[in-house]
Protein backbone atom coordinates (compact mmCIF):
# COMPACT_ATOMS: atom_id res chain seq x y z
CA UNK A 1 0.00 0.00 0.00
CA UNK A 2 1.54 3.51 -0.65
CA UNK A 3 2.00 6.22 1.80
CA UNK A 4 -0.01 8.64 -0.06
CA UNK A 5 -3.32 10.29 1.40
CA UNK A 6 -5.80 10.88 -1.39
CA UNK A 7 -8.04 14.17 -1.35
CA UNK A 8 -10.81 14.65 -3.44
CA UNK A 9 -12.59 18.23 -3.93
CA UNK A 10 -15.94 18.02 -3.77
CA UNK A 11 -16.25 21.01 -5.70
CA UNK A 12 -14.19 20.46 -8.82
CA UNK A 13 -14.08 16.55 -8.81
CA UNK A 14 -10.53 16.96 -8.55
CA UNK A 15 -8.12 13.90 -6.84
CA UNK A 16 -4.96 14.87 -5.45
CA UNK A 17 -2.33 12.39 -3.91
CA UNK A 18 -0.36 13.68 -0.59
CA UNK A 19 2.26 12.00 0.62
CA UNK A 20 2.82 10.52 4.33
CA UNK A 21 5.67 10.89 5.98
CA UNK A 22 6.17 9.06 9.43
CA UNK A 23 8.17 10.01 12.84
CA UNK A 24 10.90 7.77 13.67
CA UNK A 25 8.58 4.87 13.70
CA UNK A 26 4.92 5.33 12.84
CA UNK A 27 3.71 4.49 15.91
CA UNK A 28 5.06 7.40 17.00
CA UNK A 29 2.74 9.26 14.80
CA UNK A 30 2.33 10.32 10.82
CA UNK A 31 1.82 13.62 9.04
CA UNK A 32 1.22 15.02 5.30
CA UNK A 33 3.54 18.86 4.50
CA UNK A 34 0.31 21.48 5.16
CA UNK A 35 1.87 22.88 1.87
CA UNK A 36 0.90 20.26 0.02
CA UNK A 37 -2.83 21.40 0.48
CA UNK A 38 -1.70 24.27 -1.13
CA UNK A 39 -2.35 22.82 -4.43
CA UNK A 40 -6.20 22.35 -3.95
CA UNK A 41 -7.90 24.58 -5.52
CA UNK A 42 -11.14 25.68 -6.70
CA UNK A 43 -9.97 27.99 -9.51
CA UNK A 44 -6.94 28.61 -11.27
CA UNK A 45 -7.07 31.81 -9.22
CA UNK A 46 -8.01 30.21 -5.39
CA UNK A 47 -5.54 30.76 -3.13
CA UNK A 48 -5.29 27.05 -2.54
CA UNK A 49 -6.42 24.72 0.83
CA UNK A 50 -5.10 25.88 4.21
CA UNK A 51 -5.37 23.89 7.55
CA UNK A 52 -6.64 26.02 9.97
CA UNK A 53 -5.84 25.19 13.64
CA UNK A 54 -6.28 27.62 16.54
CA UNK A 55 -4.23 26.80 19.38
CA UNK A 56 -1.79 24.04 17.29
CA UNK A 57 -4.51 21.31 18.87
CA UNK A 58 -3.16 18.92 15.66
CA UNK A 59 -0.03 21.02 14.19
CA UNK A 60 3.74 20.03 14.18
CA UNK A 61 5.48 23.04 14.09
CA UNK A 62 8.95 21.38 13.77
CA UNK A 63 10.80 17.84 14.13
CA UNK A 64 12.49 17.02 17.13
CA UNK A 65 14.62 14.83 18.64
CA UNK A 66 14.47 16.16 22.31
CA UNK A 67 11.52 14.89 23.89
CA UNK A 68 8.84 12.34 23.04
CA UNK A 69 5.40 12.25 25.12
CA UNK A 70 2.95 9.44 24.33
CA UNK A 71 -0.01 11.25 26.05
CA UNK A 72 -2.30 8.55 25.88
CA UNK A 73 -0.13 6.30 27.61
CA UNK A 74 1.37 8.50 30.13
CA UNK A 75 4.76 8.72 28.41
CA UNK A 76 7.86 10.97 28.92
CA UNK A 77 11.07 10.40 27.66
CA UNK A 78 14.05 12.52 27.35
CA UNK A 79 15.93 11.72 24.10
CA UNK A 80 14.46 8.29 24.56
CA UNK A 81 15.12 7.52 28.22
CA UNK A 82 12.44 7.59 30.40
CA UNK A 83 11.62 10.14 32.90
CA UNK A 84 11.59 7.84 35.72
CA UNK A 85 14.92 6.36 35.44
CA UNK A 86 15.96 9.63 35.21
CA UNK A 87 14.20 11.17 38.31
CA UNK A 88 15.58 8.12 40.34
CA UNK A 89 19.37 7.73 38.84
CA UNK A 90 20.10 11.28 37.42
CA UNK A 91 20.83 14.60 38.45
CA UNK A 92 20.02 18.11 36.85
CA UNK A 93 23.26 18.80 35.07
CA UNK A 94 23.49 15.51 33.29
CA UNK A 95 20.07 15.78 32.21
CA UNK A 96 20.86 19.23 30.64
CA UNK A 97 23.48 17.78 28.94
CA UNK A 98 21.63 15.24 27.58
CA UNK A 99 18.71 17.68 26.54
CA UNK A 100 21.03 19.74 24.86
CA UNK A 101 23.84 17.50 23.40
CA UNK A 102 21.76 14.74 23.24
CA UNK A 103 23.78 11.62 24.61
CA UNK A 104 24.50 10.99 28.28
CA UNK A 105 27.79 12.43 29.30
CA UNK A 106 30.79 10.38 29.72
CA UNK A 107 32.88 11.16 33.11
CA UNK A 108 34.99 13.27 31.45
CA UNK A 109 32.13 15.24 29.62
CA UNK A 110 29.80 15.61 32.46
CA UNK A 111 33.13 17.43 34.55
CA UNK A 112 34.28 19.51 31.50
CA UNK A 113 30.06 20.19 31.47
CA UNK A 114 30.02 21.02 35.35
CA UNK A 115 33.48 23.01 35.45
CA UNK A 116 32.05 25.45 32.80
CA UNK A 117 28.54 25.60 34.38
CA UNK A 118 30.63 26.76 37.56
CA UNK A 119 32.96 29.04 35.83
CA UNK A 120 29.54 31.54 34.82
CA UNK A 121 27.56 31.22 37.78
CA UNK A 122 28.52 34.74 38.93
CA UNK A 123 26.61 37.91 37.50
CA UNK A 124 28.16 40.99 36.13
CA UNK A 125 27.43 43.79 39.23
CA UNK A 126 25.38 46.02 37.10
CA UNK A 127 22.63 43.28 37.32
CA UNK A 128 22.72 43.59 40.75
CA UNK A 129 21.97 47.35 40.69
CA UNK A 130 19.52 46.37 37.96
CA UNK A 131 17.50 44.44 40.30
CA UNK A 132 17.92 46.58 42.64
CA UNK A 133 15.66 49.42 40.46
CA UNK A 134 12.64 47.20 41.03
CA UNK A 135 10.00 47.99 43.27
CA UNK A 136 10.08 46.03 46.78
CA UNK A 137 6.83 44.22 46.02
CA UNK A 138 8.06 43.74 42.15
CA UNK A 139 7.01 39.88 41.34
CA UNK A 140 10.19 38.11 40.42
CA UNK A 141 9.49 36.26 37.88
CA UNK A 142 8.81 40.04 36.02
CA UNK A 143 12.31 41.00 37.65
CA UNK A 144 13.78 37.36 36.17
CA UNK A 145 12.04 38.15 32.88
CA UNK A 146 14.01 41.65 32.46
CA UNK A 147 17.00 40.50 34.04
CA UNK A 148 17.48 37.68 31.20
CA UNK A 149 16.61 40.20 28.46
CA UNK A 150 19.14 42.80 30.25
CA UNK A 151 21.92 40.17 29.53
CA UNK A 152 21.93 40.16 26.30
CA UNK A 153 23.29 43.74 26.13
CA UNK A 154 26.26 42.88 28.41
CA UNK A 155 26.85 39.82 25.28
CA UNK A 156 26.66 41.72 22.58
CA UNK A 157 28.37 38.64 20.14
CA UNK A 158 25.93 36.60 21.30
CA UNK A 159 24.03 37.83 18.41
CA UNK A 160 25.77 35.90 16.38
CA UNK A 161 23.56 32.66 16.45
CA UNK A 162 24.75 30.60 13.56
CA UNK A 163 27.87 30.35 15.27
CA UNK A 164 28.07 27.10 17.15
CA UNK A 165 31.04 28.18 19.50
CA UNK A 166 29.48 31.12 20.11
CA UNK A 167 25.98 29.31 21.01
CA UNK A 168 27.85 27.10 23.46
CA UNK A 169 29.01 29.79 25.64
CA UNK A 170 26.21 31.30 25.81
CA UNK A 171 24.34 28.27 26.42
CA UNK A 172 27.19 27.68 29.62
CA UNK A 173 26.10 30.76 30.55
CA UNK A 174 22.61 30.74 30.58
CA UNK A 175 21.99 27.34 32.54
CA UNK A 176 24.74 28.69 35.25
CA UNK A 177 23.14 32.50 35.75
CA UNK A 178 19.48 32.03 35.80
CA UNK A 179 19.58 30.16 39.55
CA UNK A 180 22.05 32.98 40.32
CA UNK A 181 19.17 36.01 38.86
CA UNK A 182 16.23 34.30 40.34
CA UNK A 183 17.92 34.30 43.68
CA UNK A 184 18.32 37.74 43.49
CA UNK A 185 15.21 38.78 42.47
CA UNK A 186 14.03 36.37 45.20
CA UNK A 187 16.30 38.21 47.96
CA UNK A 188 15.59 41.63 46.74
CA UNK A 189 11.32 40.87 47.35
CA UNK A 190 12.30 39.96 50.64
CA UNK A 191 15.21 42.87 51.59
CA UNK A 192 17.75 40.09 52.25
CA UNK A 193 21.36 40.99 50.62
CA UNK A 194 22.14 39.29 47.67
CA UNK A 195 24.33 36.04 48.38
CA UNK A 196 26.87 35.03 45.54
CA UNK A 197 27.65 31.84 44.17
CA UNK A 198 29.32 29.09 46.09
CA UNK A 199 31.02 26.50 43.80
CA UNK A 200 31.53 24.01 46.44
CA UNK A 201 28.31 23.14 45.74
CA UNK A 202 26.19 21.50 43.19
CA UNK A 203 24.45 23.44 41.07
CA UNK A 204 20.91 22.79 42.80
CA UNK A 205 22.59 22.92 46.41
CA UNK A 206 24.30 26.26 45.43
CA UNK A 207 20.75 27.63 44.06
CA UNK A 208 19.26 26.90 47.81
CA UNK A 209 22.15 28.56 49.57
CA UNK A 210 21.87 31.46 47.00
CA UNK A 211 18.36 31.68 48.16
CA UNK A 212 18.67 31.13 51.67
CA UNK A 213 21.97 31.76 53.38
CA UNK A 214 21.42 34.19 56.18
CA UNK A 215 24.30 34.55 59.11
CA UNK A 216 26.13 31.03 58.77
CA UNK A 217 29.47 31.00 57.55
CA UNK A 218 29.11 28.78 55.19
CA UNK A 219 25.94 27.12 53.89
CA UNK A 220 25.00 23.41 53.98
CA UNK A 221 21.60 22.50 52.46
CA UNK A 222 19.59 19.43 53.66
CA UNK A 223 20.43 16.50 51.66
CA UNK A 224 16.15 15.20 51.10
CA UNK A 225 15.27 18.14 49.88
CA UNK A 226 18.47 19.04 47.75
CA UNK A 227 17.82 15.61 46.16
CA UNK A 228 14.04 16.47 45.77
CA UNK A 229 14.92 20.18 44.11
CA UNK A 230 17.33 18.42 41.83
CA UNK A 231 14.29 15.45 40.91
CA UNK A 232 11.82 18.56 40.68
CA UNK A 233 14.14 20.13 38.04
CA UNK A 234 14.61 17.05 35.95
CA UNK A 235 10.76 16.59 35.55
CA UNK A 236 10.65 20.48 34.85
CA UNK A 237 13.56 20.74 32.31
CA UNK A 238 11.56 19.67 29.16
CA UNK A 239 7.98 19.23 27.81
CA UNK A 240 8.28 19.31 23.88
CA UNK A 241 6.39 22.02 22.24
CA UNK A 242 4.44 23.54 24.99
CA UNK A 243 3.83 27.43 25.06
CA UNK A 244 6.90 28.83 26.23
CA UNK A 245 8.70 26.17 23.98
CA UNK A 246 7.23 27.66 21.23
CA UNK A 247 7.78 31.09 22.35
CA UNK A 248 11.67 30.24 21.93
CA UNK A 249 11.57 28.93 18.92
CA UNK A 250 9.43 31.55 17.49
CA UNK A 251 11.48 34.26 18.58
CA UNK A 252 14.69 32.68 18.21
CA UNK A 253 13.72 31.75 14.44
CA UNK A 254 14.20 35.76 13.74
CA UNK A 255 17.77 35.20 14.84
CA UNK A 256 17.41 36.86 17.86
CA UNK A 257 19.92 36.45 20.45
CA UNK A 258 19.13 33.37 22.92
CA UNK A 259 18.92 36.50 26.18
CA UNK A 260 15.95 37.62 24.49
CA UNK A 261 14.62 34.72 23.35
CA UNK A 262 14.72 33.05 26.31
CA UNK A 263 12.95 36.26 28.13
CA UNK A 264 10.16 35.61 25.82
CA UNK A 265 9.58 32.22 26.60
CA UNK A 266 9.89 32.74 30.29
CA UNK A 267 7.27 35.53 29.57
CA UNK A 268 5.18 32.62 28.25
CA UNK A 269 5.87 30.88 31.20
CA UNK A 270 4.41 33.67 33.33
CA UNK A 271 0.96 33.31 32.14
CA UNK A 272 -0.83 31.42 34.96
CA UNK A 273 -2.43 28.49 32.28
CA UNK A 274 1.52 27.94 31.78
CA UNK A 275 3.71 28.57 34.92
CA UNK A 276 0.78 30.01 37.43
CA UNK A 277 -0.81 26.44 37.64
CA UNK A 278 0.67 25.29 40.93
CA UNK A 279 -0.69 28.46 42.76
CA UNK A 280 -3.83 28.07 40.96
CA UNK A 281 -3.77 24.87 43.08
CA UNK A 282 -2.60 26.07 46.30
CA UNK A 283 -5.51 28.50 46.01
CA UNK A 284 -7.74 26.12 45.33
CA UNK A 285 -7.31 23.88 48.64
CA UNK A 286 -7.16 26.90 50.52
CA UNK A 287 -10.40 27.85 49.34
CA UNK A 288 -11.62 24.46 50.22
CA UNK A 289 -10.54 24.90 53.36
CA UNK A 290 -10.41 21.35 55.10
CA UNK A 291 -10.88 17.32 53.86
CA UNK A 292 -14.47 16.62 54.68
CA UNK A 293 -15.43 20.10 52.33
CA UNK A 294 -13.75 18.10 49.47
CA UNK A 295 -16.20 15.90 48.79
CA UNK A 296 -19.06 18.68 48.48
CA UNK A 297 -16.56 20.83 46.55
CA UNK A 298 -16.39 18.00 43.78
CA UNK A 299 -19.91 18.38 43.53
CA UNK A 300 -20.05 21.85 42.56
CA UNK A 301 -16.74 21.15 40.30
CA UNK A 302 -19.39 18.36 38.47
CA UNK A 303 -21.98 21.41 38.66
CA UNK A 304 -19.83 23.92 36.78
CA UNK A 305 -19.22 26.29 39.58
CA UNK A 306 -15.59 25.54 39.72
CA UNK A 307 -12.33 24.34 37.78
CA UNK A 308 -10.39 21.49 39.16
CA UNK A 309 -6.97 23.15 39.22
CA UNK A 310 -4.07 20.62 39.24
CA UNK A 311 -6.69 18.02 37.01
CA UNK A 312 -5.93 17.29 33.03
CA UNK A 313 -3.30 18.61 30.66
CA UNK A 314 -3.21 19.53 26.79
CA UNK A 315 -1.12 16.49 25.93
CA UNK A 316 -2.00 13.37 28.72
CA UNK A 317 -5.32 12.01 28.31
CA UNK A 318 -3.92 9.60 31.45
CA UNK A 319 -2.06 10.15 34.79
CA UNK A 320 0.70 13.03 34.27
CA UNK A 321 3.97 10.83 34.82
CA UNK A 322 5.76 13.41 36.70
CA UNK A 323 2.87 13.79 38.93
CA UNK A 324 3.61 10.08 39.58
CA UNK A 325 7.06 10.86 40.69
CA UNK A 326 6.30 13.68 42.96
CA UNK A 327 3.53 12.48 44.73
CA UNK A 328 5.69 10.10 46.71
CA UNK A 329 8.79 12.59 46.48
CA UNK A 330 6.05 14.82 48.49
CA UNK A 331 6.07 12.28 51.46
CA UNK A 332 9.87 12.35 51.50
CA UNK A 333 10.22 15.79 51.29
CA UNK A 334 7.41 16.22 54.15
CA UNK A 335 9.13 14.09 56.89
CA UNK A 336 11.93 16.73 56.75
CA UNK A 337 10.00 19.87 56.53
CA UNK A 338 6.81 18.62 58.06
CA UNK A 339 3.20 17.54 56.64
CA UNK A 340 2.43 20.07 54.28
CA UNK A 341 -1.49 20.68 55.94
CA UNK A 342 -2.93 20.93 52.59
CA UNK A 343 -1.89 17.20 51.49
CA UNK A 344 -4.85 15.56 53.45
CA UNK A 345 -7.02 17.53 51.26
CA UNK A 346 -5.21 17.15 47.77
CA UNK A 347 -5.10 13.23 48.41
CA UNK A 348 -8.83 13.36 48.98
CA UNK A 349 -9.30 15.07 46.21
CA UNK A 350 -7.03 12.93 44.12
CA UNK A 351 -8.82 10.00 45.74
CA UNK A 352 -12.54 11.36 44.78
CA UNK A 353 -11.80 12.34 41.15
CA UNK A 354 -10.10 8.57 40.33
CA UNK A 355 -12.90 7.07 41.70
CA UNK A 356 -15.48 9.17 39.95
CA UNK A 357 -16.81 8.38 36.69
CA UNK A 358 -17.59 12.37 35.51
CA UNK A 359 -13.52 12.96 35.77
CA UNK A 360 -12.10 9.33 34.75
CA UNK A 361 -14.57 10.30 31.52
CA UNK A 362 -13.23 13.21 30.68
CA UNK A 363 -9.40 12.29 31.03
CA UNK A 364 -9.03 14.20 34.40
CA UNK A 365 -6.00 12.97 35.84
CA UNK A 366 -3.36 14.88 38.36
CA UNK A 367 -0.66 16.65 36.42
CA UNK A 368 2.65 17.75 37.32
CA UNK A 369 1.36 21.02 39.27
CA UNK A 370 -0.74 19.16 41.53
CA UNK A 371 1.92 18.28 43.90
CA UNK A 372 4.89 20.50 43.24
CA UNK A 373 3.15 23.55 44.56
CA UNK A 374 3.09 21.63 48.12
CA UNK A 375 6.08 20.22 48.27
CA UNK A 376 7.43 24.31 47.22
CA UNK A 377 5.44 25.19 50.02
CA UNK A 378 6.65 23.11 52.49
CA UNK A 379 10.33 23.93 51.30
CA UNK A 380 9.83 27.82 52.27
CA UNK A 381 9.66 29.08 48.37
CA UNK A 382 7.21 31.53 48.35
CA UNK A 383 4.41 31.00 45.73
CA UNK A 384 5.67 34.27 43.63
CA UNK A 385 8.91 31.77 43.25
CA UNK A 386 6.86 28.88 41.72
CA UNK A 387 6.88 30.10 37.95
CA UNK A 388 10.59 31.35 38.87
CA UNK A 389 11.21 27.96 39.74
CA UNK A 390 9.82 26.27 36.85
CA UNK A 391 12.33 28.69 34.75
CA UNK A 392 15.55 28.21 35.89
CA UNK A 393 15.19 24.21 34.92
CA UNK A 394 13.00 24.99 31.76
CA UNK A 395 16.11 26.62 30.13
CA UNK A 396 17.61 23.41 29.58
CA UNK A 397 14.71 22.44 27.10
CA UNK A 398 14.16 26.08 25.82
CA UNK A 399 18.22 25.86 25.03
CA UNK A 400 18.11 22.22 23.26
CA UNK A 401 14.72 23.09 21.56
CA UNK A 402 16.35 26.36 20.06
CA UNK A 403 19.40 25.13 19.49
CA UNK A 404 17.82 22.15 17.23
CA UNK A 405 15.82 25.13 15.54
CA UNK A 406 18.97 26.90 14.25
CA UNK A 407 20.27 23.53 13.01
CA UNK A 408 17.12 22.82 11.23
CA UNK A 409 17.97 23.80 7.61
CA UNK A 410 14.10 23.17 6.88
CA UNK A 411 13.19 25.97 9.55
CA UNK A 412 13.07 29.77 8.65
CA UNK A 413 11.12 32.42 10.33
CA UNK A 414 8.17 31.79 11.97
CA UNK A 415 5.16 33.27 9.78
CA UNK A 416 1.61 31.49 10.58
CA UNK A 417 -1.35 32.29 8.31
CA UNK A 418 -4.62 33.37 8.91
CA UNK A 419 -8.24 33.06 7.74
CA UNK A 420 -8.95 36.63 7.08
CA UNK A 421 -12.59 37.64 8.36
CA UNK A 422 -12.55 41.00 7.59
CA UNK A 423 -13.92 43.46 5.21
CA UNK A 424 -13.56 43.09 0.89
CA UNK A 425 -11.96 45.85 -0.56
CA UNK A 426 -13.69 48.94 0.16
CA UNK A 427 -13.07 53.20 -1.06
CA UNK A 428 -11.61 55.36 1.43
CA UNK A 429 -14.25 57.88 2.64
CA UNK A 430 -13.44 61.49 3.28
CA UNK A 431 -13.59 62.84 6.78
CA UNK A 432 -16.89 64.67 5.49
CA UNK A 433 -18.77 62.10 4.45
CA UNK A 434 -17.84 59.82 7.43
CA UNK A 435 -19.78 62.90 9.73
CA UNK A 436 -22.65 62.94 7.79
CA UNK A 437 -22.84 59.37 8.08
CA UNK A 438 -22.19 59.34 11.50
CA UNK A 439 -25.01 62.01 12.26
CA UNK A 440 -27.55 60.07 9.57
CA UNK A 441 -26.78 57.04 11.84
CA UNK A 442 -27.49 59.19 15.12
CA UNK A 443 -30.26 60.96 14.03
CA UNK A 444 -32.02 57.47 12.86
CA UNK A 445 -33.92 56.39 16.10
CA UNK A 446 -35.24 59.81 17.07
CA UNK A 447 -37.09 59.89 13.51
CA UNK A 448 -38.42 56.35 13.80
C1 LIG B 1 4.89 21.96 30.62
O1 LIG B 1 5.60 21.17 31.29
O2 LIG B 1 5.38 22.76 29.80
C2 LIG B 1 3.44 22.00 30.88
O3 LIG B 1 2.97 20.76 31.36
C3 LIG B 1 2.62 22.55 29.75
C4 LIG B 1 2.61 21.77 28.47
O4 LIG B 1 3.36 20.85 28.24
O5 LIG B 1 1.78 22.12 27.61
Amino acid sequence: MPDTLTIIDNRTGQQYEVPIAHATYPEYGSYIRAADLKKVKSSPTDFGLLSYDPAFMNTASCRSSVTFIDGDRGILRYRGYPIEELAAKSNFLEVAYLLLWGELPTQTQLDEWTHWVKMHTMVHENIKKFIDGFHHDAHPMGMLVSAMAALSTFYPESKNVLDPAVRKQQIYRLIAKIPTVSAYAYRHSQGLPYVYPDNDLNYVGNFLNMMFKMTEVKYTPDPVLERALNVLFILHADHEQNCSANAMRSVGSSQADPYVSLASAASALYGPLHGGANEMVLRMLRQIGSKDKVADYMKRVKAGEFKLMGFGHRVYKNYDPRAKILKEMAMQVFEVTGKNPLLDMALELERIALEDDYFVSRKLYPNVDFYSGLIYQAMKFPVDMFPVLFAIPRTAGWLAQWQELLEDGEQKIARPRQIYTGEDTRSYVAMQKRAEAATRTEATPALM
